[in-house]
């Protein structure tokens, strides 16, 4: 059953004593809890906020509802990591309540000045007759993971031109500057995204919009990132009404990026190429970057969609992160490999290299729940390859290629507890290969697939039974060598 917006808009002190702690009780025994993502304990994760490195780690924080699987009063989690493959939960980090965030801690990101991580985020409001009032807060969070918000909002108002939709700054310094995207619709109810410039991160000034060519698409941008590499700019976001187009656009709201050249940030004037979205999969939304010590761009997305229902709702708990994803430009397209750290995760390995010809071979002691598989298909003399996994008498997920219409097909209709019919099973993406490398990370509860080292990524969960298990490599109408190095977590 839902909720009501009076229980949905409580704060944590109000919870009957024990509430929390049976909702808790009840997650652990869930059996679609994940072993090696972040999950929340209780409730519904969202977007990834404030990822950071500071102080010899990294920080990443989440959107959290804490009393069940809905959007309502939103907390930022705190979790950290030394590595960005073995995370701690620190705890709550911003907690909604200040007459400037009410109804909400909304998403925000961080950056480092002067020894301290600074978090700008929106603070969500709503008055009286429910209608809503954006603030954006600044929070800041010292060593001991002590954070205190600042008793004024840094920006008070939504310029005129836009509606109360305006919320998610992403903040960044170039120069002796910093700037801050911010999603927004625009009064004629289209989305797009502003830039704010500050000196010191307090007194932000308007600059106005990323002037994109992309004047109608959809009624609202969500959670806008900038950043620039190999001389390029980076414009990222999720835009919500966007129809579907064929294998385009097939999730409720979209994710994706424009390339282009550096963003002026004077003329605000962004030349940029067609939008791309960033995965293929079912489950992606919200992501977020940041740079490492070393230099790299990392994403973390949220994986999952708002509007949604999922079998983990009756359990009391919603959604999980993605895996840290590297990010690299190839011929204008954003190329995504999961971090190298991610080795430090891999326990017992197992290798097979087999020819199969007109058939599905499944290998004996080739499976698993948790785990990680790089899968090479050479010598390709067929018309379809793939590879299913969480497999078993009645359940498979399957990754496919089709040569003849050359597309990369992920088909979760056969995956195990039916998903919400209104995002359909198959989600297909056109594709040129002679050689797959197919790089998997599978948990209790969803899959991640990288092909041919991060051209195309599908990220999805899925609710297979305990026992489906088998993982199975498949060559339709010829034949083809399957190579595979599989790894348990
Ligand atoms: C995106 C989003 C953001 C907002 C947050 C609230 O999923 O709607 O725009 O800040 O979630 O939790």
């Amino acid at each position: 059953k839902k909720m009501t917006r009076e229980e949905k808009y409580r704060y944590i002190e109000q919870a009957p004593p024990g509430e929390l702690e049976r909702l808790r009780e009840k997650v652990s025994k869930s059996p679609w809890r994940q072993k090696y993502h972040i999950q929340p304990q209780s409730g519904l994760l969202n977007d990834p906020n404030g990822f950071s490195y500071y102080n010899g780690a990294y920080h990443l924080f989440y959107q959290w509802f804490p009393f069940g699987p809905e959007h309502g009063m939103k907390y930022w989690f705190h979790t950290i990591s030394k590595d960005l493959a073995h995370w701690e939960e620190v705890g709550i980090a911003i907690k909604p309540g200040g007459p400037y965030d009410s109804h909400g801690a909304y998403s925000g990101s961080g950056i480092v000045k002067d020894n301290k991580l600074y978090l700008m985020y929106t603070g969500n409001t709503r008055d009286h007759s429910w209608v809503r009032h954006p603030f954006q807060c600044m929070a800041e969070m010292d060593q001991h993971h002590s954070i205190t918000k600042f008793n004024q909002p840094v920006i008070s108002h939504v310029p005129s031109g836009y509606t109360d939709h305006f919320r998610d700054p992403k903040v960044w310094k170039s120069n002796e500057d910093y700037f801050c995207v911010i999603g927004a619709q625009r009064d004629n109810k289209t989305g797009c995204v502003v830039l704010y410039q500050s000196k010191d991160l307090l007194q932000w000034v308007f600059k106005g919009e990323i002037l994109t060519d992309l004047n109608k698409f959809g009624y609202m941008w969500e959670c806008p990132d900038y950043f620039e590499m190999d001389e390029h700019g980076i414009l990222l976001f999720s835009p919500q009404g966007i129809e579907q187009e064929k294998e385009k656009y097939n999730n409720i709201y979209q994710s994706g990026y424009l390339v282009g050249k550096p963003l002026d940030v004077t003329s605000r004037i962004f030349e940029h190429q067609p939008f791309k979205e960033l995965d293929k999969g079912f489950d992606f939304y919200a992501q977020q970057t940041t740079e490492t010590p070393d230099g790299r761009r990392i994403l973390v997305g949220w994986m999952g969609l708002p509007d949604l229902e999922y079998p983990t709702d009756k359990e009391g708990w919603a959604h999980c992160l993605t895996l840290p994803r590297q990010i690299s430009i190839k011929d204008e397209k954003l190329i995504q490999r999961p971090v190298s750290e991610l080795t430090l995760l891999r326990k017992k390995e197992k290798n097979i290299n087999i020819n199969v010809h007109n058939e599905t071979k499944k290998l004996g002691d080739f499976h698993g729940t948790a785990y990680e598989l790089i899968c090479d298909i050479e010598d390709i003399k067929a018309e379809r390859v793939g590879v299913e996994f969480r497999a078993s008498n009645n359940e498979k997920t399957v990754l496919s290629y089709d040569f003849i219409n050359r597309e990369l097909v992920l088909d979760r209709s056969l995956s195990g507890l039916p998903l919400g019919n209104k995002n359909g099973n198959i989600r297909r993406c056109s594709f040129n290969a002679q050689t797959l490398k197919i790089h998997m990370f599978v948990d209790v509860s969803s899959v991640e697939i990288f092909i041919n080292d991060g051209e195309e990524v599908f990220t999805s969960r899925i609710f297979p039974n305990e026992s489906s298990q088998a993982i199975r490599f498949f060559a339709q109408k010829g034949s083809a060598t399957f190579k595979a190095v599989k790894w348990d977590y």
